[in-house]
């Protein structure tokens, strides 16, 4: 049997509305575990866990290193596993919660549980919902429909990405698309009409997409404002919306592949036919 070190890591998600969303056993870990830390932006949700944990370590003053000269989003990320690490490497039990789900862009969680089980110590994750499991539900939008491609707004900017207008298409962080430097916690319409300009190669101006902000607690009302494509440098962002693009095209059949299913089938039936002549 391995021979595991004294410190543990869980990593858990606190749902996407404060209380309601957190699952049994992600509760019993931060209620259980010796230390909990958290960058969770919301305060009521950041005010219970402080409430329930026998100790509790706040993640959110790392963000400030974004604020020093050579310093990126990177590092704070790497300074959070950091300070995750360091905990575990004391022996105790660490229970870092993430708002949402903790492995859903959500690298930190990712780069903790990696250091931690190749330093020998026990680490996993616990799913949380996520920020696109409320856009299923809020939106009425089934991902198994018309199938659907999910990435980080800015990636899908530099990077030749391969878009299928035929199914679902999520963007991350669009709030703060664009953002080379990974210091800067908004955007700007000259960089949405880049992404604009970037899926009218794909949608025509006029497509339909969805401003989408889940409510994070009950006196807030989730946002779904449809608007059309070419309106996007001028809306109103924030950083946690998702922008949504419904599929624009319909699917359409792949003869050859049908062909080859129904000779398969079609051979299946055949082979036991042929069997009974045979045996006759
Ligand atoms: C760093 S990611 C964190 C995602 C989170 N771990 C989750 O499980 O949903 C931040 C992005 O998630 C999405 N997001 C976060 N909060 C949201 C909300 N309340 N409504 C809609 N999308 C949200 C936005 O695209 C935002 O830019």
């Amino acid at each position: 049997m391995l021979n595991k070190k004294a410190g543990k890591l869980v990593c858990v998600g606190t749902g996407m509305r404060m209380a309601g969303q957190l699952t049994p056993l992600a509760k019993s870990y931060i209620e259980s575990f010796d230390v909990v830390i958290a960058a969770v932006p919301n305060m009521f949700t950041r005010k219970w866990l402080q409430g329930v944990a026998k100790e509790y370590v706040c993640l959110l003053d790392h963000y400030d290193d974004t604020k020093v000269d050579g310093k990126t989003r990177r590092d704070t990320y790497r300074r959070m596993a950091d300070t995750i690490l360091h905990e575990v490497r004391q022996g105790k039990k660490v229970c870092a919660a993430f708002y949402g789900h903790p492995g859903i862009f959500a690298c930190i969680s990712h780069m903790a549980i990696a250091d931690a089980r190749q330093e020998g110590f026990e680490a996993h994750m616990e799913p949380g919902i996520s920020a696109l499991d409320s856009l299923v539900a809020d939106l009425g939008i089934d991902p198994g429909t018309f199938g659907m491609q999910s990435m980080e707004a800015t990636q899908f900017m530099i990077y030749q990405r391969q878009i299928d207008p035929t199914a679902l298409l999520v963007l991350w962080q669009i709030g703060i698309a664009g953002d080379l430097t990974l210091k800067r916690f908004e955007t700007e319409p000259a960089h949405l009409q880049i992404i604009v300009n970037k899926l009218m190669k794909t949608y025509s101006p006029d497509h339909e997409v969805i401003l989408y902000e889940a409510a994070t607690h009950p006196l807030e009302q989730t946002r779904a404002d449809k608007i059309r494509l070419c309106e996007l440098p001028q809306a109103a962002l924030k950083q946690i919306t998702t922008l949504v693009i419904p599929a624009a095209n319909k699917m359409q059949i792949d003869q050859e592949i049908v062909d080859q299913l129904r000779a398969l089938s079609d051979s299946r039936v055949a082979w036991p036919l042929l069997v009974q002549v045979l045996l006759k």
